[in-house]
């Protein structure tokens, strides 16, 4: 679909929350955004071949071309300027983006993260490592965030949450497959469409959603 929100989404791996939200473009679930571009930060990423299938525009920016993080924030910024970008979606991006990308992009990059947040996030809590810490942990119920990214790692202003059931037997792997399949490829599409119809509001900590 064309026209809407110009929407860019990050990612460093496979892609699955990739592909949810292009299942959701095509069941016309995506009201208002225009799925734009993918980016990623590696050139062997399965999420490239996925934006190709979709017809997706896509361009690596490999953070191993760059120094630091802060170097490799200012070329990805340049380019979302550069493709007019409105709404920044980190779907499994790997990486800590420094402050200049949140200046350029205030209240507009959304992270799906693999926690309840504020349990099992922050620096260090990425992929398959969160789910191992919660099952190290031995709580009973995990789930999926989906918030605004500010300047301190998985903290900013939370948009939807899901929980759910931590199993006798989960290894990481289950248990991270069932926080995908419940959760994530849910809450991103849900998240996404509705920035794109513009029914967030963020005052100060709280994100209001507005009614349809
Ligand atoms: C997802 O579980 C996502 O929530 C997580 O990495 C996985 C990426 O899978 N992201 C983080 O941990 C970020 N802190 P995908 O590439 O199949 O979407």
């Amino acid at each position: 679909m064309s026209g809407g929100k110009r929407v860019a989404v990050l990612v460093s791996g496979g892609g699955t929350n990739l592909q949810a939200l292009i299942d959701a473009r095509d069941a016309g679930q995506l009201d208002g955004c225009d799925l734009a571009a993918v980016i990623s930060s590696r050139d062997d990423a399965y999420a490239l071949q996925r934006a190709d299938a979709a017809g997706i525009s896509s361009f690596v920016v490999p953070r191993k071309d760059f120094e630091t993080n802060r170097d490799m924030t200012a070329a990805l910024t340049e380019q979302l300027r550069y493709l007019n970008i409105d709404l920044v979606v980190l779907a499994g991006f790997m990486h800590i983006l420094t402050e200049e990308i949140i200046a350029a992009y205030p209240n507009a990059i959304i992270n799906v993260h693999p926690s309840l947040i504020p349990s099992f996030c922050g620096a260090g809590f990425y992929g398959l490592h969160v789910h191992e810490s919660v099952l190290a942990s031995g709580v009973k119920v995990t789930g999926a965030t989906v918030h605004f990214v500010n300047e301190q790692p998985d903290a900013g202003p939370i948009i939807l949450q899901k929980a759910v059931d931590v199993l006798e037997g989960d290894t990481p792997e289950i248990l991270q497959r069932r926080v995908m399949e419940q959760a994530e490829w849910q809450l991103l599409p849900r998240a996404v469409a509705l920035f794109c119809q513009d029914r967030l509001r963020v005052d100060g900590r709280i994100v209001h959603i507005l009614e349809d």
